[in-house]
């Protein structure tokens, strides 16, 4: 066998095709494609590769009568090799033809090549006919991020999120907003999670911190009298990361004067909806439901609910009330909550399976106190409680069953507990259930509205007061006096949307008056003196006729992961960061040169050992 040998310039033409091109209507065309080696077979005498590229795979063969010299080439060609290949297209073989493939009619029959690289032995495949890869050590993927990409299904993702930018750009262009970009090299904002910091050279001990949002250049964009703004924006977080959290993410982040929460759905279920329709070809219904936070709370237990299936929530407490159960008793006396679920058709399950949702979900992962069940067989036989009937008695049992309308066959499951702790606890079971009985349809794509967040969370540990959406929200106009005389019960102007169960956006109308920031920041407990080195440019500008104006933000990350099928950002993004904040390609972060440190000002301290 000869070695074949790099060329050092590709002496083939362009090429002629892509690699998922070539139809019937071509046999007989003298074509060059150009690509990786995707799988290669020999069969003696005669050599078949798959070559690849982004748009496809094509069958190319070598035989010895057709050209020798390529022939020989062929012989020394290995699985991701890069090569130039000219021939003429034919028909396949009556029982070669591959149907699954679109161009499997046919093959090029190779005259000439040249080989343009070689490649080691892989540490992972990543032919097109072995999406096993998937199924590799993902941190040995991140690192070969380049060969990970190669597979069809990852590029598929990407090229997703480039067709809903695409669509998102088109949208926005034809509602008059304007793209305006924000710097990145900003002053902290508060929007919940820590800062990225970025030390000054110039201004020794002074910092950047990279935006979280850039909410108050949107707004300070309305002031100047923008009137639509929006932007595909890079954020940055750094805070504890999960499957649908990077520290470094994308918003669709978008700013309105004049704006009211119904001209926001408005113009969001427009977007959601062209994404939808330019990008999968999916007709989604607008305008979508709207669930106050406080119901979405109380049905769901969540303030992102999934409504692809049942299984909602029922205050019970009533049906309790002098029970004599002491449990109950102690809950309801201390304003706390019983609440049910009725689970269809699982009312003949065993004692085994009642154990393990009991021990291994409810107080094991939910962290609740214990489950407490009725089950009404299907037979139509007694119902059966989980607590006996000299501590419960049967009569509360059937006012709860009766209150929640279970039938013959059902299984009733029961939380007590704190409010609205309960309703969470409650609101975890409903959703593992939900998974775990595939109750979830899958197809569907259920968005909906989350309106009238509270302006105000409650923070046990620092014993204050932090905004839930951040500080430049609006208080709602009926709750103004609350916020001196209930602050915690004060409602925010604020929304999110929700798709499947999933917070893919959030905004809110703003405050634009000195006075009422003033009052929020008070609620907060930021200072005066405060307030104006932090946020000084807002205050001024509110006092320049700033209009009235209002935003959102979507999540574009969790937009493409959830149309993409996806079950993690990082499948999403081209180079993510890994739970632990790292990309593993590059390997950063990483130490940083002495004189670059000096430059900054900067002396790392190294930690001290406990
Ligand atoms: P919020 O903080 O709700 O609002 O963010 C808006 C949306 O951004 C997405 N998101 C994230 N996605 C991936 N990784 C993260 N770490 C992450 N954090 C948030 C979510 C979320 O709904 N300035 C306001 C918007 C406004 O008021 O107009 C803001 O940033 O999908």
């Amino acid at each position: 066998m000869t070695q074949a040998s790099i060329s050092p310039v590709d002496t083939h033409p362009a090429r002629t095709h892509t690699c998922g091109a070539l139809r019937d209507e071509f046999v007989g065309s003298d074509v060059v494609l150009k690509g990786w080696v995707d799988t290669r077979r020999d069969l003696g005498g005669v050599i078949f590769i798959d070559l690849r590229d982004r748009y496809g795979l094509t069958q190319i063969v070598f035989s010895p009568q057709d050209d020798l010299e390529s022939y020989q080439v062929a012989e020394s060609l290995r699985n991701e090799y890069v090569i130039s290949v000219r021939g003429t297209v034919s028909n396949r073989s009556a029982e070669t033809i591959n149907d699954r493939m679109p161009t499997g009619r046919v093959e090029v029959r190779v005259s000439s090549v040249v080989l343009l690289n070689e490649s080691e032995p892989l540490p992972f495949q990543v032919s097109s006919h072995e999406q096993k890869a998937v199924a590799t050590n993902e941190d040995l993927r991140l690192r070969y991020r380049y060969l990970d990409l190669r597979r069809p299904d990852a590029q598929d993702k990407l090229i997703l999120r480039h067709k809903m930018y695409q669509a998102t750009r088109r949208y926005f262009d034809s509602q008059s907003f304007v793209e305006v970009e924000t710097p990145v090299l900003m002053k902290s904002t508060p929007e919940g999670a820590r800062d990225y910091l970025v030390p000054s050279r110039v201004h020794p001990g002074k910092f950047y911190a990279l935006p979280q949002s850039p909410q108050t250049y949107k707004q300070i964009l309305m002031i100047a009298g923008l009137d639509r703004y929006f932007q595909i924006v890079k954020c940055f977080r750094d805070e504890d990361l999960r499957a649908d959290r990077q520290p470094e993410f994308t918003q669709i982040d978008v700013e309105m004067s004049f704006a009211t929460e119904d001209l926001i759905y408005e113009l969001t279920e427009g977007l959601l909806k062209a994404i939808w329709s330019d990008v999968m070809d999916v007709d989604v219904p607008v305008p979508f439901p709207r669930l106050t936070y406080q119901d979405a709370l109380e049905t769901y237990g969540s303030d992102k609910p999934d409504t692809r299936f049942g299984l909602k929530i029922h205050n019970v407490s009533h049906a309790f009330a002098d029970s004599g159960f002491r449990v109950f008793d102690n809950i309801l006396e201390s304003d706390g909550r019983i609440v049910a679920i009725v689970v269809p058709g699982e009312g003949d399950r065993g004692r085994g399976w009642m154990d393990k949702l009991d021990k291994e979900i409810v107080r094991k992962t939910i962290g609740a106190g214990g489950l407490i069940y009725f089950k009404l067989p299907s037979d139509g036989s007694e119902t059966y409680s989980s607590v006996k009937s000299e501590v419960l008695p049967s009569q509360f049992v059937d006012a709860a069953v009766s209150a929640v309308g279970a039938e013959s066959g059902d299984l009733v499951l029961v939380l007590a507990g704190t409010n609205p702790t309960v309703y969470e606890q409650m609101g975890a079971l409903r959703l593992h259930l939900g998974r775990d009985l595939g109750l979830i349809d899958e197809a569907a794509w259920n968005f909906l509205w989350v309106t009238e967040f509270p302006l105000l969370e409650w923070d046990e540990e620092a014993s204050r007061f932090f905004a839930m959406h951040h500080p430049f929200t609006s208080p709602h106009p009926d709750d103004l006096e609350l916020m001196h005389s209930d602050a915690a019960k004060t409602r925010a102007r604020a929304y999110d949307v929700v798709l499947n169960g999933t917070e893919i956006g959030g905004g809110s109308i703003r405050i634009n008056t000195a006075d009422v920031q003033r009052q929020m920041f008070n609620l907060l407990d930021i200072d005066e003196v405060e307030a104006q080195a932090r946020f000084g440019f807002l205050l001024d500008a509110f006092k320049y006729g700033a209009p009235p104006h209002g935003g959102i933000a979507m999540g574009f990350d969790r937009i493409v992961m959830l149309a993409a099928g996806a079950k993690s950002l990082r499948e999403v993004i081209a180079f993510p960061k890994t739970q632990r904040a790292q990309e593993l390609m590059v390997n950063s972060p990483d130490i940083v040169d002495e004189n670059q440190l000096k430059d900054l000002h900067i002396r790392v301290v190294e930690e001290e050992k406990k």
